[in-house]
């Protein structure tokens, strides 16, 4: 029996800073490039629980609040809120800072399935999460009606995929 482990030991931070490469012709930065952050710190997150290689399952209830222009500073932050036999799912959120007037808002939120994969690339088991946070013991009892909805979802799309 894997042992419980807590929400905190995992929860992840990242700081990248906004560069004209990642903007649009409005400056402002690209959704993709935010997504890529988001992924690869909703990996971290999930390495970290698992203390496996871990796989993206899917990407869902992406927000995108608010914009980010060339020279902001984006901090990014995972945390598991929820898993599952050998899934996890991580909320990432990300903060836009303004260095000039210190003004801090939140650009995007996600939340991500990631699956735990052994060296054959098959899903592992992974220790349950203990929320510890309100924000987390919120997010973390609606994590069955997100999972049923999201089944709902992926067999739609596998239909729609297998009709052509
Ligand atoms: C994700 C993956 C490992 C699942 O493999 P599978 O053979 O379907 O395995 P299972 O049916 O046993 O599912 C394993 C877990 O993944 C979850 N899962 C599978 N597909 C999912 C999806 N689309 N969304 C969310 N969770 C999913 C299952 O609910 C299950 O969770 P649980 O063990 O906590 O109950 C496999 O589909 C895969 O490797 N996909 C490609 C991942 C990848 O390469 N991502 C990078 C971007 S392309």
């Amino acid at each position: 029996m894997l042992e419980e482990t807590p929400a905190s030991r995992s929860r992840s931070v990242q700081t990248k800073l906004v560069l004209p490469p990642d903007t649009n012709h409005m400056g402002t930065i690209f959704g993709g490039t935010v997504l890529s952050y988001i992924d690869e710190i909703a990996a971290i997150t999930a390495m970290k629980h698992s203390k496996s290689a871990v796989v993206t399952a899917s990407i869902d209830t992406v927000n995108f609040i608010s914009s980010a222009k060339v020279g902001d500073i984006l901090n990014l932050e995972g945390v598991v809120i929820s898993t599952g036999r050998t899934s996890m799912e991580v909320y990432v959120k990300v903060d836009c800072q303004n260095l000039e007037t210190g003004n801090k808002t939140v650009t995007t939120t996600a939340i991500l399935t990631m699956v735990a994969v052994n060296n054959d690339g098959k899903p592992t088991p992974v220790c349950r999460v203990v929320p510890e946070t309100e924000e987390e013991k919120s997010l973390f009892q609606n994590a069955q009606k997100r999972k049923a909805r999201r089944l709902k979802i992926n067999e739609f799309s596998k239909e729609q995929a297998y009709d052509k």
